[in-house]
């Protein structure tokens, strides 16, 4: 009976899995870098890039996968428990991925423009919203030093309104969570991953010299693209 009761749960448990393939449940995997892990320093270090993106990023992708294949799974059993419990760990593994996947893409190395100021566009609508530069970077690194714990700090286009704003959020919430609005220009991780290694504890010192290697170029693409 025993014997009988195991075969039958390995065989469900082969029909699930079977099941998951047939219906293709969609996992993800680590997007590639443009740039070597060294090629932003001095402004961040080859270790901390390498190991924020091959282990950091890869460890909410892997939680991510397995939390949605576990609510693949429940919900063929019309387990509701189990699938509103999986929500937490789809949200915040999820919403890693989802931050990390656009703050790759907000930097670039010194040579290939990074720090180098948006014209165009962009850059007049800084100008309109912020009055410079200096003062929008001014308010992103005092807002992204004030986000207690971890978070992000981000400068986004209410692409409704068609108006620039900057907003943090906690955790690995994606800036989705603070309106449907908003698209992410720019993205800063403060999560001490992110900079300890380096700066220590002096999250300050990190956004202030992060600054040096964002990709102002990325950011006007997406700018022109939500608002032209
Ligand atoms: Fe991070």
């Amino acid at each position: 009976m025993a014997l009988r009761t195991l075969a039958t749960r390995k065989t469900l448990g082969e029909l699930c899995k079977f099941q998951q393939q047939i219906r293709g449940v969609q996992t993800f995997t680590l997007p590639d870098l443009s740039y070597d892990y060294g090629a932003l320093e001095p402004a961040i270090s080859g270790e901390i890039m390498q190991l924020h993106h091959q282990k950091h990023h890869q460890t909410y992708i892997t939680n991510y996968n397995k939390a949605i294949e576990q609510l693949d799974d429940a919900m063929s059993k019309g387990d509701a428990s189990t699938a509103v419990k999986l929500q937490s760990a789809i949200n915040f593994n999820g919403g890693g991925h989802v931050n990390h996947s656009i703050f790759w893409k907000n930097l670039t190395p010194v040579k290939e423009g990074g720090g180098e100021p948006p014209h165009g566009s962009l850059g007049s609508a800084i100008n309109e919203s912020f009055s410079s530069l200096e003062k929008l970077i001014a308010k992103m690194n005092a807002e992204g030093a004030a986000v207690q714990g971890s978070g992000w700090v981000w400068l986004a286009v209410n692409k409704e309104l068609k108006r620039l704003v900057v907003e943090t959020t906690a955790n690995q919430d994606p800036l989705i969570t603070k309106g449907p609005s908003l698209v992410p220009l720019v993205g800063i991780d403060v999560w001490e991953h992110a900079y300890y290694l380096q700066y220590k504890n002096v999250r300050p010192d990190y956004l202030k010299n992060i600054w040096k290697v964002i990709n102002w170029k990325y950011a006007s693409q997406v700018y022109e693209k939500e608002c032209l």
